[in-house]
C-alpha cells in the first residue's frame, strides 16, 4: 500500500520529507513525490521510479509539506499518476492511501463543472472537490470534512493549501498516525516515516479530522473536539517497519482483512448479483469460450486450483490449471476458444511469463491477475486484473494468496454472469460471502493464541500432512507449502481421498495431520480420512466449521460460517500454524534459505 509523510514546523520540510520517503521505501512503491507549501502556492515534485532518482531542489526554505510513495492501484506508475495531486488552481495538494470507490461518478460531476484532470487516479477528485469548498469560503478542515462525507471506500488523506498553516489529515479504513515532535508535527501512514524525529504518536481513528499545525495537533469527530492519546513508541526503527511484529510475514498475515477489503472495494454489486471488474472481455468471446487455462507457480498455482473449481461451477466452462513451467509441454490447444489466465503476484515470474508468451504465440487471449500494476505480465497480457493486496515483503506469500483467491472468485462470478450460467441470486450469495471475508479472517486472527498453543504441542513432529477435498485440496497444498517454506519441516498436502492410495504408509504417531473441514470441501467424507490417520496414531488438527467433530479431533480451529469462502478462511489458521512452528524453531521466516520472492529465471 502507499506511504504518506507530512511535516509542519520550524525546520525545513524538504529534507524531512525526503528522509521520510526513504523510510517508507521498505513498503514497496513505484513512484514518489512531495509538495512544498509557501505563502503564494504549492511546489510539486513527483516522478515514477526510484526515490533516489526523484529530482528535488537542493534546498527549500519551506516548513510545510507532504510526501508520498505510490503503489499503483488505479492507473499505471507514471509521473502524472504519482502523488501529490493538485486541483485546477494548483493551490490544493493531496496525498492518499486506499481506494475511492465512487471516484468515477465524482470525476464526471467535476468535469461537468469545468474541472480539468491530469491523471488516471481515483485520488485526483479530492483536490478538485476541496477546491470547490474553499471557493465557497470554507476553511480547509471544514472543506476536507465536507469532501470526505461524499467519498466511498477506504482512505487516508493528507491535504495542504496555502493560507492554512498546517496539514489536514483524515482516515477511513486506512492507517494514519500523527507524530508530535519538538520542532514540528508529522503525519504518516506508519511510524517509521518519522521515527528519527519523534516517538510520541497519536493514532487517528476513522472519521477523525486532524489539524496538524506547528503549534500542535487537534482532532475533531463530527465537528466536536476529541482527544486521541499520545503514546510513546518503544520499537527501534527496524521493528517499527514491521508495525511492532517480529517478522514481515506475520504482519502481512495480519494485514489480510484490510488487503481483502481493498481487493473487493468498489467491485461488488450484491443487489444485482454482479461485479465490476473493469476488464472488458468482449461478450461474444465470453459466450463462445470453451476453456480457461490458468498458468502459475507456487502459491499462485494454489490460488489457480481454487479458482478453476469455481470457474467450472459458475461459468460452466472447462478450467485447467498448469504449473507454468510445464505449460510449454501442454499449452496451445484450441487457442481461439481458450482464455489463458496468468496468476502471478509479482508479475515478473519467468516461468509464468514464458507460459504467457507461449499462449500468446498460439493465438489465445490472455488475462493477467497480479498485484503489481505496470509489471511485465501486465504489459504483455491482453487484459489485466489487479488483486490490490499492497506490497508483500515476506518471501512466503500470505496476504497475496487471500487476495488472489478473492479476486479470482469475483472473476468467476463475472464469467458466470456474462455466460448466463450463474443466476443473480446465486451470485448475490457468493458475493455476500466474499463481503464477509475481512470480518471472518479477523476472527481467525483473534484466535492466534490457540494456534500458538497447538504449534507448541506439535512443532516437533517428524513430518506434517495436510488434507482436504474440493476447495480444501488447494488449501491443503498451500498449508503444506507454507510450513515447508518457512519451518524447513517435511510437509505434504494431499487430496484427502488419496491418502489411502499411498501416503498413509508415512503416517505415524509423530506425523500430525491438519484437515480442512469446511463448506466446499465435503467435510463428512474427509472425516472418514481423519479416522484413517487417527487409527494409525496421528494426531489430527481440524480447521472446521462443522458442529460436531470434537471427538475425532485432537485440536480444533473454529472456522466462521462463510459458505464457499470458508476454505480460504481456514487457510489463515494454516498460515498462523506455519508461522508459529517456524518461529518456535528460530527460522529465518522472512527470507527462508534458498528461496526468493520473485524468481526471474526459468
Ligand atoms: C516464488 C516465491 C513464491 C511464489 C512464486 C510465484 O517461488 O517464493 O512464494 O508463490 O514465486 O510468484 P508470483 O509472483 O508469480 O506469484
Amino acid at each position: 500500500m502507499c506511504g504518506i509523510i507530512g511535516y509542519v514546523g520550524t525546520d525545513e520540510a524538504l529534507p524531512i520529507l525526503a528522509d521520510g520517503l526513504k523510510n517508507l521505501e521498505y513498503r514497496g512503491y513505484d513512484s514518489a513525490g512531495v509538495a512544498l507549501v509557501n505563502r503564494d502556492g504549492i511546489e510539486v515534485h513527483k516522478q515514477a521510479g526510484e526515490i533516489d532518482d526523484l529530482v528535488l531542489p537542493d534546498s527549500s526554505p519551506e516548513t510545510l509539506g507532504i510526501g508520498h510513495t505510490r503503489w499503483s492501484t488505479h492507473g499505471k506508475p507514471t509521473d502524472a499518476n504519482a502523488h501529490p495531486h493538485v486541483d485546477c488552481t494548483g493551490d490544493v495538494a493531496v496525498v492518499h492511501n486506499g481506494i475511492i470507490e465512487n471516484y468515477a461518478d465524482l470525476k464526471a460531476e467535476l468535469r461537468e463543472d469545468g474541472h480539468e484532470f491530469t491523471s488516471e487516479t481515483d485520488t485526483e477528485v479530492v483536490p478538485h472537490m476541496v477546491e470547490d469548498e474553499l471557493a465557497d469560503g470554507m476553511s480547509l478542515p471544514d472543506a476536507v470534512a465536507t469532501v470526505v462525507s461524499r467519498l466511498e471506500g477506504s482512505f487516508a488523506l493528507g491535504v495542504v493549501a496555502p493560507g492554512y498553516d498546517g496539514i489536514v489529515a483524515t482516515r477511513r479504513g486506512s492507517p494514519l498516525v500523527v507524530g508530535h515532535g519538538e520542532s514540528g508535527n508529522f503525519i504518516a501512514s506508519d511510524v517509521p516515516a518519522f521515527i528519527e524525529h519523534t516517538r510520541q504518536v497519536s493514532y487517528i481513528e476513522d472519521g477523525d479530522i486532524a489539524h496538524v499545525t506547528p503549534a500542535g495537533v487537534s482532532v475533531e469527530q463530527d465537528g466536536e473536539p476529541v482527544d486521541r492519546d499520545v503514546e510513546t513508541v518503544e520499537w527501534e526503527a527496524e521493528a517499527a517497519e514491521k508495525g511492532g511484529y517480529d517478522h514481515y510475514m506475520i504482519k502481512e498475515i495480519h494485514e489480510q482483512p484490510s488487503a481483502l477489503r481493498q481487493a473487493i472495494s468498489g467491485r461488488l454489486d450484491e443487489l444485482h448479483g454482479d461485479v465490476d471488474l473493469d476488464i472488458d472481455l468482449p461478450a461474444e468471446y465470453l459466450q463462445s469460450l470453451e476453456e480457461i487455462q490458468i498458468v502459475a507457480c507456487g502459491t499462485s498455482y494454489h490460488a489457480g486450483l481454487f479458482a478453476a473449481r469455481l470457474f467450472e461451477e459458475y461459468a460452466s466452462v472447462r478450467a485447467s490449471v498448469e504449473i507454468a513451467s510445464e505449460y510449454k509441454f501442454t499449452g496451445g490447444r484450441d487457442p481461439w476458444r481458450t482464455l489463458v489466465v496468468a496468476v502471478t503476484q509479482s508479475g515478473e515470474t519467468a516461468d509464468t511469463l514464458s507460459a504467457l508468451r507461449r499462449a500468446d504465440q498460439s493465438g489465445a487471449r490472455t488475462l493477467a491477475v497480479t498485484n503489481t500494476v505496470g509489471s511485465t505480465v501486465t504489459r504483455e497480457a491482453d487484459h489485466s486484473l489487479y488483486i490490490r493486496a499492497g506490497p508483500e515483503i515476506g518471501v512466503a506469500a500470505s496476504k497475496t494468496f487471500a487476495s488472489q483467491v478473492a479476486t479470482l472468485t469475483l472473476l468467476g462470478v463475472y464469467l458466470g454472469r456474462r455466460r448466463d450460467t450463474l443466476g443473480s441470486s446465486a451470485a448475490s450469495e457468493i458475493l455476500s460471502n466474499v463481503r464477509g471475508l475481512p470480518g471472518a479472517v479477523q476472527q481467525v486472527l483473534d484466535d492466534e493464541d490457540l494456534v500458538l498453543e497447538v504449534a507448541e504441542e506439535y512443532a516437533d513432529g517428524d513430518a506434517f500432512f495436510f488434507i482436504g477435498r474440493g476447495l480444501g485440496y488447494p488449501v491443503a497444498l498451500e498449508g503444506a507449502l507454507k510450513l515447508k517454506e518457512i519451518s524447513y519441516d517435511h510437509a505434504e498436502g494431499f487430496a484427502a481421498g488419496e491418502l489411502k492410495h499411498g501416503p498413509l504408509a508415512l503416517v505415524t504417531p509423530d506425523t500430525p495431520t491438519l484437515a480442512v473441514l469446511t463448506d466446499g470441501t465435503r467435510p463428512s467424507e474427509t472425516l472418514n480420512n481423519v479416522k484413517e490417520v487417527e487409527s494409525r496414531g496421528s494426531p489430527v488438527v481440524g480447521c472446521s466449521s462443522l458442529e460436531a467433530d470434537e471427538d475425532l479431533l485432537d485440536a480444533r480451529f473454529d472456522v466462521p460460517e462463510l459458505g464457499v469462502m470458508e476454505p480460504l478462511v481456514a487457510n489463515v489458521y494454516l498460515q498462523l500454524f506455519a508461522y508459529h512452528v517456524a518461529n518456535l524453531k528460530g527460522r529465518s521466516i522472512d527470507k527462508p534459505r534458498n528461496l526468493a520472492k520473485s524468481v526471474t529465471v526459468e
